[in-house]
C-alpha cells in the first residue's frame, strides 16, 4: 500500500495524467490512498462568495490557510464535494474502483482543534490569535481505510478531520498524508507537487536523510518546508521511503520506480 498526496496546483494542471498514472498501478494490484490538497480552488470559491481568503505564517515559517466559520463551509464544500468527486470520477473513467471520503467519514481522521495559533504580524512580531477551524491530526482510524481498501483499489481522502467535539476541521493535506502513511505502515509516501523536488543551493537534491533534512530546514522555503518536515516524520516512524516529486508530468507515479524527485529515508 502506498500513500500519494497531490497539491492543488498539480491537480488543477494535470488531474487527468495523475488519475491515469494511479489507475495504471491500481490495475496491477497496488492499493493507493490518495490525499488531495486544493487550496487554490477553495480560494477561488471563497472569492466567488465574496470571502477574501487569508493566510498566516507561523514563527517557524510555515504558511497556513486561516479558516473561520464561513471559510470552513467553503472548504468543506470544495474539498469533500467538488474536488474529491472529480478525482473519483476521473479514476473511475480509467477503470479504477475508487471511493472518495473526507477524513470525517467513518471517523477516519481525528484532530485537535487549535485554540490559539501564533502568527507573525505585519511587523514581523509573533502574536497569538484564535485558531479558527483548523486542527492537528491526533488519530487515524486504520480500520476505516483497511475496510475500504478491501473493496476498492483507491481511497481518495479530502483533508478534513473530526475534532474532539465532532466538529469539522480543516487539516493540512501534507500532514494528513504523512499521518495516514505512518498509521497504516505504508511502503511509501509520494508527495506530488508543482516542482521537481526539493531545491537547495539552486539544485534539486536527489536524496536526503531525515537528519540532513532537519539541518537544511532553514534553507527550504514556504510550502516545501512543511512537506520535508512531514516526510521526515513519516520515515522516522517506519514508512520505507518518502518521495517529493513533480505531479506535472505524464506519469507522476513513475517516481516510485525511477530515481526522480527527492527521496527521503530515515
Ligand atoms: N527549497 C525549495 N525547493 C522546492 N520548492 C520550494 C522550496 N522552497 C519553497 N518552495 C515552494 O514550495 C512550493 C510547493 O508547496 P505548495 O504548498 O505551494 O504546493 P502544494 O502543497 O503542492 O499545493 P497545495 O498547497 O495547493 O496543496 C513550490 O511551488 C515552491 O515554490
Ligand atoms: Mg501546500
Amino acid at each position: 500500500m502506498i500513500v500519494v498526496k497531490a497539491g492543488g496546483r498539480a491537480l488543477a494542471q494535470n488531474l487527468d495524467n495523475i488519475a491515469r498514472s494511479i489507475a495504471r498501478r491500481a490495475s496491477v494490484g497496488m492499493k493507493v490512498i490518495f490525499v488531495h490538497g486544493g487550496g487554490d480552488l477553495v480560494s477561488e470559491y471563497e472569492r466567488r462568495m465574496n470571502i477574501e481568503p487569508r493566510f498566516v505564517i507561523s514563527p517557524q515559517g510555515i504558511r497556513s490557510r486561516y479558516t473561520d466559520e464561513a471559510e470552513l463551509e467553503v472548504f468543506v464544500m470544495v474539498m469533500a464535494g467538488k474536488l474529491n468527486k472529480e478525482i473519483v470520477s476521473r479514476l473511475q473513467k480509467y477503470g479504477t474502483g475508487a471511493i472518495g471520503i473526507s477524513g470525517a467519514d467513518g471517523g477516519f481522521l481525528r484532530a485537535e482543534r487549535k485554540k490559539k495559533i501564533v502568527i507573525m504580524d505585519e511587523r514581523g512580531r509573533p502574536r497569538a490569535i484564535p485558531g479558527g477551524y483548523t486542527g492537528r491530526i491526533i488519530d487515524v482510524n486504520t480500520g476505516v481505510a483497511e475496510k475500504l481498501l478491501d473493496s476498492f483499489h483507491v481511497l481518495v481522502v479530502a483533508p478534513i478531520a473530526l475534532g474532539t467535539e465532532c466538529e469539522l476541521l480543516n487539516v493540512d493535506a501534507d500532514q494528513a498524508a504523512a499521518k495516514i502513511s505512518m498509521s497504516l505502515r505504508a511502503e511509501k509516501l509520494l508527495v506530488l507537487t508543482d516542482v521537481e523536488g526539493v531545491v537547495v543551493g539552486g539544485k534539486i537534491l536527489d536524496k536526503m536523510s531525515a537528519g540532513d533534512a532537519e539541518k537544511l530546514q532553514s534553507k527550504i522555503g514556504v510550502g516545501m518546508n512543511r512537506k520535508v518536515m512531514m516526510c521526515c516524520e513519516a520515515v522516522k516512524s517506519g514508512v520505507g521511503e518518502a518521495i517529493i516529486s513533480t505531479g506535472l508530468i505524464d506519469d507522476p507515479l513513475e517516481a516510485l520506480e525511477r530515481e526522480i524527485g527527492t527521496r527521503i529515508k530515515s
